[in-house]
């Protein structure tokens, strides 16, 4: 098989594809497996503050008849789920031959700080950053919510020592700014974009229901774009692209596009952890083909700066299809 060794975030990963962060990467078995099928790096299952307090919250509801038992309880549970996470990550670094990057998803200001201080201690070779704040106040601006994200990702650059990921969502105005104002603050690599567990309405009950957590594979269309644009206009900051990389023509349109890595989640769940194997072999077998010697070779050949006509991922795929007024 070709050589499909690439850097990420200063990492040597032996392959472009990375599992991401979902419940297969929370389990020591699952991700042994994906180590033995030729994954490049494990992103962790996120530990998520919003959930110590949830539990928090359901321990207290159970019911005690002291006020400042509540405190102890937060502390108790705070310290004991992030042992567990970090007893996890310790086992996965023995076990595993490939980079293990842990996650995190916070929402109290001091709290990312702290929680990313305590994960660096398993040794873990980077820690990726689920940031997203659902924002519902009319008051509050894009700048604002933008400066909260740079202040705490900043803070978190500060105080570790091992290279930060930052995972995004779509929802920016000006995304490409706000990926270079993130370069700034220190962070290594991006990841775009969260895919989010989305509300739907259901007819029959007239009730909100959870949409499917799956993607389709469709949905790397998403990203395209901005991959060839970000990877052409922020110097500095290596991208890894999730959502609705299911096989390796997606996965490698997105190299060409400019990422440094892709993730897979839904196609690991829908169709095994075998597709690893499968998509690092397609992509090596696409390589030959195209007289690709390395995986750096081929990245961004198809980016926004080295296509003859960067319209093409602006709006005139749009006119052509829907045609003008005038016509
Ligand atoms: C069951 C499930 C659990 C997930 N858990 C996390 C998580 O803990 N942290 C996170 O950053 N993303 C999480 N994700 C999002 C995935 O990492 C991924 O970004 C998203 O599913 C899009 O990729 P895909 O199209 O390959 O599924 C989860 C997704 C699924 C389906």
């Amino acid at each position: 098989m070709t050589d499909l060794s690439v850097k990420y975030m200063g990492l040597d990963l032996r392959s472009p594809i990375i599992a991401s962060s979902c419940g297969l990467t929370a389990d020591l078995e699952k991700v042994m497996e994906m180590d033995r099928n030729g994954v490049g790096a494990i992103v962790v299952k996120s530990l998520f503050e919003e959930q110590i307090r949830n539990e928090v919250e359901f321990l207290s509801e159970a019911g005690h008849d002291y006020p400042d038992m509540d405190d102890y309880l937060h502390n108790y549970v705070r310290q004991y789920s992030i042992n567990n996470y970090k007893e996890a990550l310790l086992s996965f670094k023995k076990n595993l031959s490939v980079p293990v990057i842990a996650s995190i998803n916070c929402y109290t200001p001091g709290e990312w700080v702290n929680y990313a201080k305590e994960i660096e201690q398993a040794g873990v070779d980077a820690l990726e950053i689920n940031l997203y704040e659902l924002t519902t106040n009319p008051k509050t601006t894009s700048e604002q919510v933008e400066k909260g994200y740079c202040d705490v990702v900043r803070d978190i650059v500060k105080n570790v020592r091992i290279p930060v990921s930052v995972k995004i969502s779509s929802h920016f105005s000006s995304v490409v700014s706000f990926v270079d104002k993130l370069v700034a603050c220190g962070v290594k690599g991006v990841v775009i974009f969260n895919r989010f567990y989305t509300p739907d309405i259901n007819l029959d009950s007239l009730s909100i229901v959870s949409a499917s957590p799956m993607s389709s594979p469709e949905e790397y269309l998403q990203t395209l774009r901005w991959t060839a644009i970000i990877s052409s206009s922020v110097k500095n900051i290596d991208i890894s692209v999730t959502t609705g990389i299911h096989t390796s023509s997606s996965a490698i349109k997105q190299i060409l596009a400019g990422a440094e890595t892709v993730q897979l989640c839904t196609t690991l769940y829908k169709n095994g952890l075998g597709m690893i194997s499968t998509i690092n072999q397609e992509i090596s077998e696409f390589m030959e083909k195209n007289n690709f010697s390395s995986v750096e070779q081929m990245r961004g050949r198809l980016n926004y700066s080295t296509i003859k006509d960067p319209a093409k991922y602006e709006r005139v795929q749009f006119l052509k299809t829907f045609g003008s007024f005038s016509k």
